[in-house]
């Protein structure tokens, strides 16, 4: 697939030589555009290293338009991705306006157009460029993101550009396009973030769980080419793209949820932090205090890990052990009593595992162990998915029909 992406100045094009990385590991041709600004936040050298191509980013170089002109480049692109994409291209786009080599390649190209916004939340907010992306996604052109977060310049909201491999995963899904990822053709279904179990109407019990790192593994699952299902309990994350998600609240819901995603599925990953236990019964009405003490008799709740290991046609199944102590021993233990694949065991506590972006791990199976030190979210989930498919070939051989399911994790 040619690819001609875009890079605007925008903070968030620090991440573009990664966004390069991602798109070529899935077999794309990758052609830099750059505009001046971009220039201020990343250099032209490191993204030819990267692309293997030389950078464009003058309407007016003669020796690169005799090469390639920008007709022809708006010809040769299978899709024009703009990442990141600042208000200010967008605004370009939708006036028409071609001052600079990139604009003029959106104008001129018949192939279909991506956008990855980035710009602080309230120029996100504005109504002008609401009323532009309206414009553009009326016209068809796609836009990824933005993410929800914290953001560069130490405010929160949405506007923050979407991770490298989603954005690659996301314009792979938009063409149709067949990369060269691990898991093409396989069905993952993964289980994230809290689960919350109703005390009354407006009470419940949860726990810390963020989703982050379920949401981390079905990420890099949807980039590895995998289809996959995210299960999620109540999280305040964006949905990633390239990927089905079924909401849900209790660890029955997910239970159901997760044995209707689960057929045909070759991989489950366990990540979320399902409670154990709930209150027996839930009142119908909000509990008055009118007692001194009370009590909350509680149940345990079904087991979702062990009951798709248990399952006639189970898929290759991963569980998570989150344990403030004996990490390893506990995790083992978790290991053989739900008859698990494989177990990613991490070490929670005050100052690790919840509500982080980065964490460490310890993957066991059967007769071995691997140690991911600490790392972001994102490139632990990656490493963990590289892992969990090279096991999930070797205990099924390289010849199964696709079919390939992931457990969720505590995170
Ligand atoms: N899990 C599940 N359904 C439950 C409970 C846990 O699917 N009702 C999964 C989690 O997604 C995770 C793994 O099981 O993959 C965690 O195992 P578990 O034994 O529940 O861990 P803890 O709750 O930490 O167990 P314990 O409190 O006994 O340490």
């Amino acid at each position: 697939m040619n690819i001609v992406l875009g890079i605007t100045g925008g903070i968030a094009a620090y991440k573009s030589p990664d966004l390069v990385r991602r798109l070529r590991e899935r077999g794309a041709e990758v052609q830099i555009v750059m505009t001046a600004s971009a220039e201020e936040f990343v250099t032209g050298t490191a993204l030819q290293a990267v692309s293997g191509r030389p950078i464009r980013s003058n309407l007016w170089d003669k020796e690169a338009e005799a090469a390639m002109s920008h007709i022809e480049l708006a010809r040769w692109a299978d899709i024009v991705l703009i990442a990141p994409s600042t208000a200010e291209v967008m605004a370009r786009i939708v006036s028409g306006g071609a001052p600079d080599l990139l604009t003029t390649i959106c104008l001129a190209t018949e192939a279909p157009i991506a956008l990855a916004p980035a710009m602080n939340h309230i120029m996100w907010s504005n109504p002008a460029t609401q009323a532009n992306r309206e414009v553009l996604e009326e016209r068809g052109i796609h836009i990824i993101g933005p993410g929800i977060g914290s953001q560069a310049c130490g405010e929160t909201g949405p506007g923050r550009m979407l991770d490298p491999d989603a954005i690659a995963a996301t314009v792979f899904n938009l063409t149709g396009g067949k990369g060269q990822g691990l898991l093409e053709g396989r069905k993952l279904v993964v289980t994230a973030g809290p689960t919350r179990e109703a005390i009354d109407p407006v009470r419940y019990i949860t726990n810390r769980s963020s989703g982050k790192m379920g949401y981390a593994i079905a990420s890099a699952a949807a980039a590895q080419g995998a289809d996959v299902i995210l299960v999620s309990g109540p999280v305040n994350l964006p949905e990633p793209p390239g990927l089905r998600v079924v909401n849900v609240e209790s660890a029955e819901q997910m239970y159901a949820a997760t044995h209707e995603a689960i057929i045909d599925a070759d991989i489950f990953v366990s990540a979320a932090a399902v409670a154990d236990y709930r209150p027996e019964n839930a009142a119908l009405q909000k509990i008055k205090k009118n007692e001194e003490s009370m009590s909350l008799v509680l149940v345990r709740c079904p087991d979702i890990l062990a009951s798709v290991a248990a399952l006639d046609s189970a898929p290759f199944t991963v569980g998570f052990a989150a344990e403030t102590e004996n990490v390893a021993e506990y995790a083992r233990g978790k290991l053989e009593k739900k008859n698990l694949d494989m177990i990613v065991a991490n070490r929670v506590g005050p100052d690790c595992g919840f509500d982080r972006d980065d964490n460490s791990a310890t993957v066991l199976w059967s007769d071995g162990e691997q140690n991911f030190p600490v790392s972001s979210k994102a490139r632990l989930a990656r490493d963990l998915i590289e892992l969990a498919t090279q096991r999930f070939l070797a205990a099924r051989g390289t010849d199964t029909q696709p079919r390939l399911s992931i457990i969720s994790t505590k995170d």
